[in-house]
C-alpha cells in the first residue's frame, strides 16, 4: 500500500524474457589508468564490433561521469550524447576503435563499487554493475573481451600494482611515479575485472598444475597482518588440489592473486586471477580467530578459486542466470569443505543456515525463484536464494544423476560452454544430455519459489505384514506465483523397526514427482519407525506424525548423522512449540535424548555438540502461525536451564574431557572446542553459581579465540561482575584489531539479556562504530536483527533503531543498507502491534527523499 504520490520514481524493472543479444561485441579493450585516491584519469580504448546487421548506436553504460573526450577511429567526435548515465555513440561502420577519457574520485566512493579506496590503498569491485563507474562500457555479462590494463601511480603510496591475468612489464615514470602492464588472455565480461593498487606485501608459494603449469600464488596485506595469511594460502593450495582431483579443472595461468581489503560489501570477488576479498575471509590466527573464522576463510577462498571455471571459464549470459555460477560455486566449495573435516557436521551446518536464511526468504515478500524473472536492482539478488538453495537444487541433481553421471554432465558443461556467457538451461541440458535423464520436470525447481511441504504419513496394516507411506507435497504461493505445480522432490528414506532397532526397509532414493503417492513396503513384522529426507536429500520440510518416541529412538540409532540429527531437533522443536504455544512444557523427552547422546562415546564431540544445541528463537517462530518473541524466548530459557541442571553432572564431565593442552586445528580439536562451549553454556544456564567463574577462568586461560569468544559469548548472557571485566579486556586486547572488535559488537548485539536493545543502541554511538565500513555495521545492526526478542521489542524500539540505521546508512552504501532491511519485512509473521510497528517504519523508509533504489525494491516490496 505504497502512496504513489510520494513514491520516488516508478522503478525500472528488468525482466529476463526480454532478453536481447548485445548490438556490439567489444573483442578487446586497452584500460590506461592514472592512479591518484582524489582525481583518477581513465583512458579505455575499446575495439568495438557490431554484432548484426542493425543501425543502432553504440551504447556504453556509464555510472554519472562525463566523457573528458570521445574518440572514435583516432579523431575527437562531438556527436555523443548522454542518455540515463549511457554514453551514445552514433558508428556508421561495424568495426571501430572508440576511446573515452573520464575522471573518478575513488575516495569519494563510499557505496564500495567501481574504483574505491580503502584503508589507504585503491582496489575495484565490478560485480554486478560496478565496471560502469569506472569507464564507459556494455557493462553486461555477455560481452567478453581480452583486457591490457597499465597503471601509472605514486611509486611510495602504491609500491604494488596489480590487475587481472599475467603482468608483463614495469619500469619508474617521471615525479616519483612508476607504472606496471598487465595482460589477461582470457576474453571475459567486465564484472570480472580488477585492479589493486597500494602498500602491500605478500605471503607466495608457488603450485604445479597435473599438467605441470608452475603457478605463483600470492596473498596481498599490510605488512602487519602477513602471519596472518598462511591458512589462507594452504586452504588455496587445498583448493587448486581438490578442483583437479574431484571436478578434473586446473588453473589456467601463470599467477593467482588474492588481496584482502577491510572495506567489502561482500566476502569475496572472484576477478580473474585476482580475487579481492573481505579481510575477514583472509586474516587468521589462533589468537584472532575462531574455529568457525578458519573455517569460513577455507570455504571462501575455495569458493572464489572454484569460480575460475564455474564463472569466469563458463560465465553467465545475463543475471538472471546468477544461481548458474553461485549455486554450483556454493555447491563445490560444500563438498570441498566435507572433505576437509566431517561431511555429517558439514551438511548439519549447511541446513542450520539453510532453515535460518533461505526458508524464511522463501516464505516471506521477497521470496523469488533460484532464477528469477524480474529485478529492480540486481544487488538485491545475491541471496541466500540464488547461492544457498540454488546450491541444494544442485545437490538434487547430483543425488538424482549419482556421481559417475553428475561428474560427466559438468565436464560435458565445461567443454561445451568454456569461453561463452550460458544459461542455467545449458547447465541442466549438459547434464540431461551426459546422463539420459530427462529433468524437465525437475527444471520447476529454477522457475517456482517457495520452499516445498512434503507430508509422509507411515501405517502398519493392522494383523498384516505390511506397511504403507503416504507422501504428498505441496508448494506454497509465493508473490506473482498463485499457483505451483508439484516439483521433483527426491527423498532419501529407511525404515527400522522399533523393538529390534534394526533396519525393516533399507535406504532407498524415491522421486516423488506427483501431489501424492503411496509406497508399500512388505515384511513389516513390527512397528516401522521412519526416517526420511536422509542427509536432507531435498531441501523441503517436512510434516511427519512421528511420536516423541519414534524422534526418540531415531535420534539415538539413525545410522544416517542428518537424520540423527534432525530427529533430535525435531523433539526440541515438538517440545519448544508446544511450550511457547500453551505454556505448558514437558521436558522430559529431551532431556532423556540429550543424556543418552552425551553418553554415547562411540559419536563425534563435534556431532554430539551440534545434536545437543536447542533450535534458535528464530527457528522456532518459523513454525508457529504467529511469532510469539517472549513466549518463545520462555520456552527455550526454561528448557535450557532444566537441560543445565538435569544433566549438570554430564556437562561437567563433557567439559571436563574436551580440555586441550594447546592449540591445534584439525577437525578433532574443533570438535572438543565446541563442545567445550556448548557444556559451558549449559552449566551457565543451569543456575550453578560457580557458572561466571568458571567461564572467566575459560576467558583467561583461552590460547585460542574460540574459546575466548565462546566464554565471552556466554558471560555477556548472564549478570555478573566477570561479565563487565570480560567485555573490558577484550575490548583492550583488540581495540587496535577490527576484524575482532566486529566480535565484541556482535556478541554483545546477540545477548538474551534484558537490556540488549539499550545496550545497542549505546554501541551504536561507540566511538569505534562506525557504518562506513560494512563489517562493523553488520556485527552490530544484522547481529541485533537476529535477536529474535530485542529486535521485536514490543515498544517498537528495536524496529525504529535498525531503520534508523538503514536510512543513514542508504546515504552511503545502498547495497549493504539494502541487504539489511528483510528483518522488518517479516511483519506478516507477528501479531498487529508489532506488524504495525514494523509496517510504520517499512514506510518512513520508503518515503525518505533521495533513497537508493536498492532500499526503495527491498521495502516497497516488503511492504508489498
Ligand atoms: N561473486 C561473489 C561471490 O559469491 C560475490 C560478490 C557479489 C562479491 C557482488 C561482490 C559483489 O563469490
Ligand atoms: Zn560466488
Amino acid at each position: 500500500m505504497l502512496d504513489i504520490q510520494t513514491a520516488t520514481a516508478i522503478p525500472h524493472v528488468t525482466r529476463r524474457e526480454d532478453y536481447t543479444p548485445p548490438d556490439w561485441q567489444v573483442p578487446e579493450i586497452a584500460l590506461d589508468f592514472s592512479l591518484d585516491a582524489a582525481a583518477t584519469l581513465v583512458r579505455a580504448t575499446l575495439h568495438v564490433v557490431r554484432d548484426s546487421a542493425h543501425d543502432r548506436p553504440l551504447v556504453l553504460d556509464g555510472g554519472g561521469q562525463t566523457p573528458l573526450s570521445v574518440k572514435v577511429d583516432g579523431v575527437a567526435v562531438n556527436d555523443w550524447r548522454i542518455e540515463n548515465d549511457a554514453l551514445v555513440v552514433p558508428l556508421s561502420g561495424t568495426d571501430h576503435v572508440v576511446e573515452t577519457e573520464v575522471e573518478i574520485a575513488p575516495d569519494r566512493n563510499t557505496q564500495l563499487m567501481g574504483l574505491y579506496a580503502s584503508g589507504g590503498n585503491l582496489c575495484t569491485q565490478c560485480e554486478a554493475e560496478g565496471f560502469r563507474r569506472i569507464t564507459f562500457f556494455p557493462d553486461r555479462p555477455d560481452v567478453l573481451s581480452i583486457y591490457k590494463v597499465r597503471m601509472t601511480a605514486d611509486k611510495k603510496r602504491y609500491p604494488v600494482l596489480l590487475a587481472n591475468g599475467d603482468p608483463v612489464a614495469q619500469g619508474d615514470a617521471p615525479d616519483g611515479r612508476h607504472w606496471a602492464e598487465w595482460h589477461d588472455p582470457y576474453p571475459k565480461p567486465c564484472y570480472l575485472f580488477a585492479l589493486v593498487a597500494g602498500d602491500l606485501v605478500a605471503n607466495t608459494t608457488t603450485f604445479t598444475t597435473r599438467s605441470g603449469r608452475e603457478v605463483s600464488l600470492g596473498i596481498w596485506v599490510r605488512a602487519a597482518d602477513l602471519p596472518k595469511t598462511a591458512h589462507a594460502l594452504a586452504a588455496l593450495q587445498t583448493s587448486m588440489t581438490w578442483d583437479e582431483q574431484v571436478y578434473g579443472r586446473e588453473y589456467d595461468l601463470d599467477v593467482f592473486n588474492i588481496v584482502a581489503v577491510d572495506d567489502f560489501n561482500f566476502g569475496a570477488m572472484e576477478n580473474k586471477g585476482l580475487n579481492i576479498f573481505n579481510s575477514r575471509y583472509i586474516l587468521a590466527d589462533a589468537d584472532t580467530a575462531t574455529d568457525y573464522d578458519f573455517d569460513a576463510i577455507a570455504a571462501v577462498v575455495a569458493h572464489e578459486y572454484f569460480h575460475n571455471w564455474s564463472g569466469n571459464r563458463v560465465t553467465c549470459r545475463d543475471w538472471f542466470q546468477l544461481s548458474l555460477k553461485e549455486g554450483f560455486t556454493v555447491f563445490r566449495d560444500q563438498g570441498f569443505s566435507a572433505d576437509q573435516g566431517s561431511a555429517a557436521v558439514k551438511r548439519i551446518e549447511d541446513v542450520r543456515g539453510l532453515r535460518a536464511a533461505q526458508f524464511p526468504e522463501d516464505a516471506g515478500p521477497l521470496a523469488h525463484p533460484i532464477r528469477p524473472d524480474e529485478y529492480q536492482e540486481i544487488s538485491n539478488f545475491y541471496t541466500a536464494t540464488i547461492y544457498n538453495k540454488g546450491a541444494e537444487v544442485i545437490r538434487m541433481i547430483a543425488t538424482i544423476l549419482g556421481p559417475e553421471r553428475f561428474r560427466a554432465g559438468s565436464d560435458l558443461y565445461f567443454d561445451r560452454f568454456d569461453g561463452t556467457a550460458a544459461t542455467c538451461e545449458d547447465f541442466v541440458a549438459s547434464m540431461e544430455e551426459a546422463s539420459g535423464e530427462d529433468l524437465s520436470q525437475f527444471r520447476l525447481w529454477y522457475s517456482q519459489a517457495g520452499t516445498p511441504r512434503l507430508t509422509a504419513t507411515l501405517r502398519q496394516d493392522a494383523g498384516g505384514s505390511r506397511a504403507t507411506l503416504t507422501l504428498s507435497q505441496r508448494v506454497p504461493v509465493t508473490p506473482g506465483q498463485p499457483v505451483k505445480q508439484p516439483m521433483v522432490l527426491p527423498i532419501k528414506l529407511k525404515l527400522f523397526g522399533a523393538d529390534t532397532a534394526t533396519t525393516l526397509a533399507p535406504e532407498r532414493l524415491v522421486l516423488l514427482d506427483g501431489p501424492s503417492e503411496q509406497l508399500v513396503f512388505d515384511g513389516v513384522t513390527e512397528r516401522p519407525i521412519l526416517s526420511i529426507n536422509r542427509g536432507f536429500s531435498a531441501p523441503v520440510v517436512v510434516e511427519t506424525d512421528r511420536s516423541a518416541d519414534d524422534l526418540a529412538f531415531l535420534s539415538a540409532h539413525d545410522d544416517d548423522p542428518f537424520a540423527r540429527y534432525e530427529a533430535m531437533q525435531q523433539l526440541m522443536l515438538d517440545t519448544l512449540v508446544q511450550a511457547a504455544a500453551t505454556g505448558q512444557a514437558d521436558h522430559k523427552a529431551v532431556i532423556a535424548a540429550v543424556a543418552h547422546t552425551l553418553d554415547d562415546a562411540a559419536l563425534d564431540p563435534a556431532f554430539v555438540a551440534e545434536a545437543v544445541l536447542l533450535p534458535s528463537d528464530n527457528f522456532i517462530g518459523d513454525q508457529m502461525a504467529l511469532v510469539d518473541p517472549e513466549a518463545i524466548f520462555r520456552a527455550r530459557e526454561a528448557l535450557r536451564r532444566d537441560l543445565g541442571k538435569a544433566l549438570d553432572v554430564r556437562w561437567r564431565a563433557a567439559y571436563a574431557s574436551t580440555q586441550a593442552d594447546a592449540f591445534v586445528y584439525s577437525p578433532a580439536a574443533k570438535g572438543l572446542r565446541r563442545l567445550k562451549t556448548v557444556a559451558l553454556g549449559y552449566i551457565a544456564a543451569s543456575g550453578a553459581c560457580d557458572a561466571a567463574a568458571l567461564a572467566f577462568k575459560q576467558f583467561e586461560a583461552a590460547d585460542n579465540m574460540t574459546d575466548r569468544q565462546g566464554a565471552l559469548g556466554v558471560l555477556v548472557a548472564g549478570d555478573s561482575a566477570e561479565r563487565v571485566a570480560a567485555l573490558d579486556i577484550f575490548y583492550n586486547r583488540y581495540s587496535d584489531n577490527a576484524l575482532v572488535l566486529d566480535k565484541w559488537f556482535q556478541t554483545q548485539a546477540l545477548s538474551p539479556r534484558d537490556d540488549t536493545l539499550e545496550q545497542v543502541q549505546t554501541l551504536s554511538r561507540h566511538r569505534d562504530f562506525t557504518l562506513a565500513n560494512p563489517n562493523r555495521a553488520r556485527a552490530l545492526i544484522s547481529a541485533f536483527a537476529v535477536n529474535q526478542r530485542a529486535f521485536n521489542a514490543a515498544s517498537g524500539e528495536g524496529y525504529r533503531f535498525v531503520a534508523d540505521q538503514l536510512i543513514a546508512l542508504d546515504k552511503l552504501n545502498p547495497q549493504t543498507a539494502a541487504k539489511l532491511l528483510p528483518p522488518l519485512g517479516r511483519w506478516r509473521r507477528f501479531a498487529e502491534e508489532r506488524a504495525t510497528r514494523m509496517r510504520a517504519e517499512l514506510e518512513r523508509i520508503v518515503a525518505t527523499p533521495g533513497l537508493s533504489k536498492d532500499m526503495f525494491e527491498q521495502a516497497s516490496k516488503s511492504l508489498g
